[in-house]
């Protein structure tokens, strides 16, 4: 069975681990600079654990890397890598600045190896059914992502870099919420309603000059507009099961209306979809093992390292939603219409 190295052991990794195992993967190595941490990852799959990377990415062993270190060091470790010839998966967001964006697209090109990134709600059981039911029911005549994120603790501009982690401090996450969390709601946009034409839209910072209030409407080549309303908002009880978390994606169809709804940051609870269609009496509601969307992205990637094809989010697709962050990163209130042939 091909060998797969996991670099960075730290809190995303639970799920991570439990979406490798769902799907079969081969652990063989891990590294971390938190001993710690590599090592109690290593011992539960019977791993060799490595405290430099370079040494690490020499043993011949590993076929495939997963990279889950912070954001600011994703363009390092991913390209090193891809240059030592391995196939990667990168956690989101790809990198933290859109030149290493484009270099990590040339370099994977060059190398021609399997690249995914971990936007693992592709695989979130009621999107994938959207994407699917779209077809039949269209034309689309409009679609709603929301993503509403309830905290008490919205940064002030005033985070103490000396107990903050690497996540509050924009040098090393990229951004604010646009960044850690709306990108997978453009990499759902991207992959259900494919590649907008034109943004128009408002986004506000934070005192810590940070995104927290998302508006934008992207106008697809179909003629339809897609709506993203994201913010962190000071609201109890946000999600339909009171988590502090509610993502919503709405499609008005001609035949059908269908909702979706993930239930928490993780998706832990059981998403719920709903579909009202034309001549259908009653609406069906579905809800389904949310733990699908961790496994789902390990199994498409563990086919993509047997096909050396990738079958999740690529490195383009990677690139595409850090282009779109780093054009909304600019919009203020008094926007014009961006057009969007720039995008890969
Ligand atoms: N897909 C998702 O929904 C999702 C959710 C949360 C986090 N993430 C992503 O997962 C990644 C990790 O996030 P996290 O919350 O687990 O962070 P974390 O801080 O909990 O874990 C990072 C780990 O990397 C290790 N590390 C740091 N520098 C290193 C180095 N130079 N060499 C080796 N190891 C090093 C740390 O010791 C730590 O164990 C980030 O890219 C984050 O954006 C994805």
């Amino acid at each position: 069975m091909r060998g797969i190295g996991l670099v960075g052991c730290g809190y995303i990794t639970t799920l991570l681990r439990q979406g490798l195992r769902d799907a079969g993967g081969n652990l063989v190595a891990t590294c971390d600079l938190n001993e710690e941490n590599g090592k109690q990852v290593a011992a539960e799959f019977g791993a060799k654990y490595y405290k430099d990377y370079d040494e690490f990415l020499a043993n011949k062993e590993i076929e495939a890397v997963i990279i889950a270190v912070p954001n600011y060091l994703h363009f390092q470790f991913a390209s090193k890598a891809v240059e030592a010839g391995k196939m990667v998966f990168c956690e989101k967001p790809m990198t933290t600045n859109i030149n290493d964006s484009l270099e990590l697209v040339k370099l994977v090109q060059t190398h021609g190896k399997l690249f995914q990134v971990g936007y693992m709600k592709r695989f979130h059981p009621a999107f994938g059914q959207i994407k699917s039911k779209l077809a039949s029911v269209g034309p689309i005549l409009g679609a709603t992502i929301k993503l509403f994120m309830a905290t008490s603790a919205r940064p002030d501009g005033k985070v103490d870099a000396s107990k903050a982690t690497w996540h509050s401090i924009p040098e090393k996450s990229g951004g604010g919420f646009l960044v850690h969390s709306a990108s997978h709601s453009l990499d759902l946009m991207l992959y259900t309603f494919g590649i907008p034409k034109q943004l128009w839209g408002n986004v506000i910072l934070d005192k810590a000059g940070n995104e927290y209030n998302i508006n934008s409407f992207f106008l697809m080549p179909e003629g339809y507009f897609v709506h993203l309303q994201m913010a962190i908002v000071l609201v109890p009880r946000v999600g339909y099961q009171n988590t502090f978390w509610e993502e919503t994606v709405e499609v008005i169809a001609d035949k059908a209306i269908i909702r979706a709804e993930g239930s928490d940051w993780q998706g832990m609870l059981a998403p719920r979809l709903s579909i009202r269609e034309h001549g259908k009496e009653t609406s069906e509601i579905i809800q389904e093992n949310a733990m699908s969307q961790w496994s789902g992205e390990f199994n498409a990637f563990l086919d993509g390292i047997a096909k050396n094809q990738c079958l999740g989010s690529s490195v383009i697709d990677g690139y595409r939603v850090d282009q779109i962050i780093d054009t909304m990163k600019t919009l203020t209130a008094d926007q014009k219409i961006i057009d969007l042939n720039f995008l890969y």
